[in-house]
C-alpha cells in the first residue's frame, strides 16, 4: 500500500488526509483548517505544514491550488491572492513542510480522482469535469491521462449580446449571489456546457464542486447532447487526486 498525504486547498478551509493511492480510500480521517483571511501564500503554507504534523507525515505530499499551476509554479489567482502570482509554490511547500509536496490545479486533482475511482471509472475516452464552487474549475482526461490547466471556467459567452465570463455567469458562487433558483442556474449551465461540447465533443461531463451534492435539483432540467453525471468523490476529491497525483511523479 502507497499512502501519500493528499491537501486540498480551498477558499474557505484547508483540508487533508492520507489517502491509500492504490484503491483512492482515505486511511485516516480527514483534518480541515479554515483557509487563513486573504488566503496569502506564507500563511497557507504554514496550514499546510500544520495538516503534514497533524498526521505526522513523511514521504511524498500531493497538494490543490484554484489557479493555473505549470512545473510547481503558480500562474494565475483569479480568486485567491494576487502574491501568488509567479511564486514557486512547490518550492515554498517543500521548505515548509520539510517533505516531498507534488502541487497542481484543484479541478485536474479532482478530475485524476474521478477518472481513476470516480464517476468516470472505466471510461476509455475523452472525459471533462467541470467544478461549479467559487469559480469554474476544468479537468479534460483523455484514456484516463490528463491534459492539465484547461482553464475553461474563464471560457467567454456571448449573454445577452455582451460578452461575459462564464465563472461570473454560471459558478454556484453566482447561483448563490443571484439566489437564481434551480431552473435558472440549470439554463445558464446548459448554455455553457452547449458551448464546451462544441468545442471539445467530450463522451462525456462529470460534474464537481458545490453542486454536485444536490443533483437531484437540477440534472433534469440540464441540456446538452454529452452524458453527464455528478461527480461522486465531492468533497474528497481534490485530496484524493493530489495523492494520486503526487504517486505517479
Ligand atoms: C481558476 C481555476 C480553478 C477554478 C476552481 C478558477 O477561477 O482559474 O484554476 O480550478 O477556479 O477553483
Amino acid at each position: 500500500m502507497t499512502v501519500i498525504l493528499g491537501i486540498d486547498i480551498g477558499g474557505s478551509g484547508i483540508k487533508g488526509a492520507p489517502v491509500d493511492t492504490q484503491t483512492g480510500q482515505l486511511v485516516a480521517e480527514r483534518h480541515r483548517i479554515p483557509t487563513p483571511n486573504g488566503a496569502k501564500a506564507p500563511d497557507v503554507a504554514e496550514v499546510v505544514a500544520e495538516l503534514v504534523k497533524h498526521f505526522e507525515h513523511s514521504g511524498p505530499v500531493g497538494v490543490t491550488f484554484p489557479g493555473v499551476v505549470q512545473h510547481g509554479v503558480t500562474l494565475s489567482a483569479a480568486n485567491v491572492d494576487k502574491g501568488w502570482v509567479g511564486l514557486d509554490a512547490d518550492d515554498l511547500f517543500t521548505k515548509a513542510t520539510g517533505q516531498p509536496v507534488t502541487l497542481l490545479n484543484d479541478a485536474d486533482a479532482a478530475g485524476l480522482a474521478e477518472a481513476r475511482f470516480g464517476a468516470g471509472k472505466g471510461e476509455i475516452g475523452s472525459v471533462m469535469l467541470l467544478t461549479f464552487g467559487t469559480g469554474i474549475g476544468s479537468a479534460l482526461m483523455y484514456g484516463g491521462v490528463l491534459v492539465p490547466n484547461t482553464e475553461l471556467g474563464h471560457l467567454w459567452l456571448n449573454v445577452d449580446k455582451a460578452a461575459t465570463e462564464a465563472e461570473a455567469w454560471a459558478s454556484d458562487r453566482i447561483r448563490e449571489k443571484e439566489d437564481l433558483g434551480w431552473k435558472s442556474w440549470a439554463k445558464r449551465a446548459s448554455a455553457y456546457l452547449q458551448h464546451v461540447e462544441m468545442l471539445f465533443s467530450p463522451d462525456l461531463f462529470i460534474i464537481g464542486g458545490g453542486v454536485s451534492k444536490k443533483a437531484d435539483k437540477w440534472q433534469s432540467q440540464i441540456e446538452c447532447h454529452t452524458p453527464l453525471v455528478p461527480a461522486m468523490l465531492q468533497n474528497e476529491a481534490g485530496i484524493v487526486g493530489a495523492a494520486l497525483y503526487a504517486s505517479e511523479r
